[in-house]
């Protein structure tokens, strides 16, 4: 791959409280990864290409660690339900529908041009239990330009008929198929493990799935401690176990020798988080669909200082948009009102903390992804908000901490994935 300069206002998370702001700089992509931020052109890079994007902000990609793709079909409607009366009036009968290619194509195309063009340039994705449509998303998504995580979802009870795997055999048997196809299929694209969560599935689909974390070394992705009565369920469901995270561990499918993200975690009490923290799990914080399905506001402050890996998530469509920086900023409320209504001790996150998890955080799931330090690979968005109008003079930092708030794909004029530049 080549190596070029760009040239601009660079900012990015310098380390879990404070962001780095540099204006005017250039920095060298090298084979797709950051060589220096430097500002003045270094010499031995003065022959290089430069793109100027003289006054614009160019900050990292953000991670989106949990989203379901065919749910974008119902972005923005049926807000009216917690979760379990969610998934059974609106999740699973949109869900049903991936059945028909054609609808799935249609569908997963709007997809994955909508994510093209947002602040995401990583993610991590449900589909929906059918292999087909699974694999036409994987193609979607190869073709954006994204790196991203796929997931055939396994669900062997407690669905509709028309959306439930008829045995845990047939569950394993078509991700296994699934995952021969695919495993090495695309550059950008790659399968995880996807059991939808404790109570669709069955303990023989469990076992089954920790025999395939082994065989063929995939990351697992699944839901946690979102809801009330979801919790509760799970708890008369596996009776034996201390908690719901403990649930998945006895499984093998909670993160320790494989890299492993729970989406939510809105009620993990000490010893969950204990766990999630031990195991290296990524929490993916939904601030948005846990506002919309009543679940809660999630411990976040928390979970990031007492050192737990936290990363951002649209969770789309509980969440109604795929755009991060509605999440960031959402993430900040929701941190208030849990310092506010539920636990005075834990402060609120700032912007600075909030723009580390959305980049950095979910980021490090990919490696070493999220920032323009050394060795990074070169993840980045452009924002133009010169139309995003001001009377008064404001710094870097102060015009980035109003894109977090104000800014979406309207915004953006550039991004590029691991060096490889999308638009
Ligand atoms: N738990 C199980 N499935 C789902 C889903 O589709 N969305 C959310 N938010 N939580 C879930
Ligand atoms: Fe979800």
């Amino acid at each position: 791959m080549k190596t070029f300069a760009i040239k601009g206002n660079f900012c990015y998370s310098e380390d879990i409280e404070k962001i780095r702001c540099v204006p005017n700089a250039y920095l060298i992509c090298e084979d797709g990864v950051c060589a220096g931020l430097f500002r003045e052109l270094p010499e031995r890079y003065a022959s290089l290409p430069v793109t100027d994007f003289s006054d614009k902000l160019i900050v990292p990609g953000m991670t989106d660690l949990h989203l379901h793709a065919p749910q974008f079909a119902f972005r923005g409607l049926g807000m009216d339900m917690e979760l379990m009366d969610w998934l059974k009036t609106y999740a699973f009968p949109e869900e049903a529908k991936y059945q028909d290619l054609a609808y799935a194509d249609r569908a997963y195309t709007q997809f994955a041009d909508s994510l093209r063009r947002s602040a995401t340039t990583r993610a991590a994705v449900f589909a929906t239990l059918h292999v087909p449509a699974t694999e036409l998303l994987m193609e979607k998504m190869e073709n954006s330009g994204l790196i991203s995580y796929v997931g055939k979802v396994n669900m062997d009870r407690n669905g509709p008929e028309y959306l439930c795997e008829i045995s845990a055999q047939a569950s394993l048997e078509a991700t296994e198929r699934w995952i021969t196809d695919t495993q090495s299929k695309f550059k950008r694209t790659r399968p995880i493990l996807t059991p939808r969560f404790i109570p669709s599935c069955t303990d023989e689909l469990m076992h089954g799935l920790r025999r395939l974390v082994e065989k063929y070394h995939l990351p697992v992705q699944s839901h946690l401690s979102e809801n009330f009565s979801e919790i509760e369920f799970v708890q008369s469901l596996c009776h034996d176990s201390k908690f719901y995270g403990d649930a998945y561990d006895r499984y093998g499918l909670f993160g320790g020798d494989h890299p492993c993200i729970m989406a939510h975690c809105v009620h993990s009490g000490e010893a969950e988080i204990a766990l999630i923290k031990k195991n290296g799990v990524f929490a993916a914080h939904s601030p948005l669909s846990n506002a919309n399905l009543s679940s809660g506001a999630a411990p976040v402050g928390k979970l990031f200082r007492e050192g737990v890996n936290v990363a951002l998530a649209s969770d789309i469509a509980a969440g109604e948009t795929e755009n991060l920086f509605r999440s960031v900023s959402a993430a900040i409320r929701a941190s208030k009102l849990r310092w506010r209504l539920v636990d005075q001790k834990i402060y609120p996150l700032t912007a600075d903390q909030a723009f580390h998890i959305a980049t950095v955080g979910g980021g490090r799931f990919f490696g070493k992804v999220g920032s323009f330090a050394e060795g990074y690979e070169f993840d980045a968005i452009v924002i133009d908000d010169s139309t995003l109008p001001h009377p008064q003079e404001l710094g870097l930092h102060e015009r980035l901490e109003r894109a977090l708030y104000l800014a979406d794909d309207r915004h953006l004029c550039a991004k590029y994935v691991a060096g490889n530049r999308l638009f």
